[in-house]
């Protein structure tokens, strides 16, 4: 009989193994690139500061796609095309027509873009310019599906995009049923702008790993959907504005309601990163329109609120917002509901995913990490009645 041996690790010899993935290089990447001890986020070369007062989020696509700016005959066909791009095939309207209508938005983002992948060719034959096609086209899609699922389940109407305008106005539109006011479109584009790219974040090291297999576009974006979905990820800018309403439901203090929360040992949304050691250059951008939109639309208290608990968190913890803090307010401000929060986010970082596709493609290898095994060997077998 074989002696159970039970596997005696050194985990020191092991220093590569960093739970989380902590600190590890997985891939070289033209995309973007972070300093998180200065708060600093480039993407391509361009500072985010620099795209958010200068570009569009079309602009944006391309420099992710093509790692360049296009001129204006490019982006005049890539919005063409974007826009010629943005209806569903009729059995993705039929499928989000039939879902249950409490079914999470993300959820239904999920399904509809897999389903997407049965109307396309799929294959990797298509080189890279079938690539960037396929990304035009979940891209241009993946607005149509969150509005006409937010307008279904509140027994309206969907409604069919316009076949003149940028991603950000047509997204409103859809939803609200009406033309949004040029500062609303503005808003929501730069909104776009700011959630394109953050490097190798779960969602996008997602899309590369499903790519790498020589899987096909939507698959990996199905996944990169999936992985954003989480509270730790994209899905905290809901858990934020969750957290502000119950502050105002409960009638309480934003200090102390933190500082509760801490001593039981929860964790803020909207707060810290495995990068930024400082404020994330994004929650600088979209802490100011939260201000100023706040105070247009009358929720000045959710501002104030978000500005004290930015306080206690640094005090107490010396914590800094990220992108999903500031963002809650600024949706709230445009009455957008918070659980549709992490679709825009995907609808914006599907330019993000898609560029790191392409990228991984143009020159791929299998991504096929180790785990070490701790586990138990040369166990005896014992029968099933006797264990
Ligand atoms: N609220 C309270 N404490 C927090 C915190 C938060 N939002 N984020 C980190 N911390 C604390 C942890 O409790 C931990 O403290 P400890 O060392 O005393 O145990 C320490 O800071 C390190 O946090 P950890 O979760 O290990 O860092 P990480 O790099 O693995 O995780 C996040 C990064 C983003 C997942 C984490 O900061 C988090 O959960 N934030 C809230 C969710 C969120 O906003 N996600 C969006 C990210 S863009």
């Amino acid at each position: 009989m074989a002696e159970s041996v039970k596997t005696e690790i050194d985990l020191s010899q092991y220093p590569h193994i960093n739970k989380g993935l902590d600190g590890i290089i997985a891939f070289s990447s033209r995309k973007s690139f972070i300093d998180g001890q200065k708060g600093e986020l480039i993407y391509d070369g361009y500072s985010i500061e620099t795209l958010a007062e200068n570009a569009t989020f079309e602009e944006v696509c391309f420099l992710l796609w093509h790692d360049r700016l296009p001129n204006q005959q490019e982006l005049d066909e890539l919005n063409k095309k974007m826009q010629k791009a943005r209806s569903l095939p009729e059995p993705v309207l039929q499928y989000i027509r039939n879902t249950s209508a409490s079914a999470e938005p993300m959820s239904v983002l999920r399904t509809g873009v897999s389903m997407l992948g049965d109307f396309y060719e799929t294959g990797k034959k298509n080189g890279p310019d079938g690539w960037v096609d396929k990304a035009i086209t979940i891209a241009a899609k993946m607005p149509t599906i969150i509005a006409a699922f937010d307008r279904i389940r509140n027994d309206k109407e969907p409604v069919s995009p316009l076949s003149d305008k940028n991603t950000a106005h047509n997204f409103l539109y859809m939803l609200n049923g009406e033309h949004p006011g040029e500062q609303a479109a503005k808003t929501m584009d730069l909104c776009l702008i700011l959630h394109a790219e953050h490097g190798m974040n779960a969602s996008t090291f997602t899309s590369r790993t499903i790519c790498a297999t020589e899987s096909d576009m939507f698959s990996a974006i199905t996944g990169a959907i999936g992985a954003l979905k989480g509270p730790l990820h994209g899905g905290a800018n809901q858990a934020v504005m969750n957290m502000l309403l119950e502050i105002e439901e409960q009638d309480a203090d934003p200090v102390e309601f933190v500082k509760e929360r801490l001593a039981n040992k929860e964790k803020i949304m909207g707060f810290g990163h495995r990068v930024y050691k400082t404020m994330d250059p994004r929650a600088r951008i979209l802490r100011s329109m939260s201000k100023q939109l706040s105070e247009e639309t009358g929720h000045v208290e959710l501002y104030n609120w978000s500005e004290a608990i930015l306080e206690t968190m640094k005090s107490e913890k010396n914590i800094d917002p990220n992108v999903d803090f500031f963002s809650a307010t600024v949706y709230y401000s445009m009455g957008i509901k918070p659980d549709l929060y992490t679709c825009i986010f995907s609808m914006s970082r599907v330019s993000g995913w898609t560029g790191h596709y392409i990228e991984q493609a143009e020159n791929n290898r299998l991504i096929r990490p180790r785990a070490l095994y701790i586990g138990e060997k040369n166990q005896d077998w014992v029968p099933v009645e006797e264990r």
